[in-house]
């Protein structure tokens, strides 16, 4: 049988599940039949296209759809996003990234253009803050840590998916701290997660993106942000920043943890909806 475009839509949009919004619905639709079927948005509008339902391509966009009716987030089925225009491949086992770290990348880039020495990713998960700042400041070299092997072979196609040199490191950051050379910048997007907050998630993060990435162990929401404060004033060169992303109503206890006189040049930065979810500290 054949099908237009409009038919193959509007039944895709009946299987999305009502936790994404209806715009999310229609984005999510037509990126799927723009990746099987060739069908765009003018294509749609045109309708005058049609499509064999028993073709592989049809099958192959319906087996997508499947999996994003069980709840599969639909950047897994994709197996691609992008970050500030790099692409990046993502599957389970690492955190899909997000726009506010993308801000947070943006930001790093502003400060630090021109920028020559050694950076750190603690939590890298897909690679997306290391390789993107690897790749827009080529004067630093970055080593991506994470604690989770799935995250870092991920996170090594990604280097080689956008041509960046990178250094890799499997460790726990909780445990102790890695040996490394004297660094110019910290970036990290820790886990940071209550589990107050587990509610107010989407039943599909909790579903398919890795805990380990959303909640730190433990009673302290804050502790990875107290140790990388302890790891920098240790680890970076006089003048070098740490850069992270916090999460939402925490500027008080970012003061707090950074409150050390070796600490200067603090500032928060809101993300696009006018919260404060980025922070800069310098070594002074
Ligand atoms: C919130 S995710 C951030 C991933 C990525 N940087 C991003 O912004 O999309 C936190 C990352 O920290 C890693 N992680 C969790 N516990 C860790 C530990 N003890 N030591 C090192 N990395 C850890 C997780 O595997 C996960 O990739």
């Amino acid at each position: 049988m054949s099908l237009v475009p409009k038919v193959i839509f509007e039944n895709a949009l009946v299987h999305i599940p009502d936790f994404y919004e209806k715009g999310e619905k229609r984005v999510i639709a037509i990126e799927l039949m723009t990746s099987h079927l060739n069908i765009d948005a003018n294509e749609l509008l045109k309708n005058t296209m049609e499509i064999d339902d028993s073709s592989v391509y049809y099958q192959n966009f319906l087996a997508d759809l499947n999996r994003i009716e069980k709840g599969e987030p639909f950047q897994y089925v994709e197996g691609e996003v992008k970050f500030n225009g790099l692409s990046f491949n993502v599957e389970q086992g690492v955190l899909i990234p997000r726009p506010e770290t993308e801000e947070l990348a943006l930001w790093v880039e502003e400060e630090l253009n021109g920028k020559v020495g050694k950076g750190l990713d603690i939590g890298t998960g897909s690679g997306c803050l290391g390789i993107y700042l690897g790749k827009k400041l080529p004067g630093l070299n970055f080593i991506c840590l994470d604690v989770s092997g799935q995250a870092l072979k991920i996170a090594e196609k990604n280097a080689d998916l956008n041509a960046v040199p990178i250094d890799f490191l499997q460790h726990d950051f909780l445990d102790s701290f890695p040996s490394v050379d004297q660094l110019s910048v910290i970036v990290s997007n820790p886990p940071y997660v209550t589990l107050a907050e587990k509610d107010s998630i989407r039943p599909n993060v909790l579903e398919f993106e890795p805990s380990i990435a959303l909640f730190p162990p433990g009673p302290d929401p804050f502790i990875f942000y107290r140790r990388i404060e302890e790891f920098g004033r240790e680890h970076l060169e006089p003048g070098g920043k740490v850069y992270l992303e916090l999460p939402e109503n925490s500027s008080g206890t970012i003061f707090k943890i950074f409150n050390s006189n070796k600490w200067t040049n603090k500032k928060l930065k809101k993300d696009l909806f006018g919260k404060e979810r980025m922070f800069r500290a310098q070594l002074a």
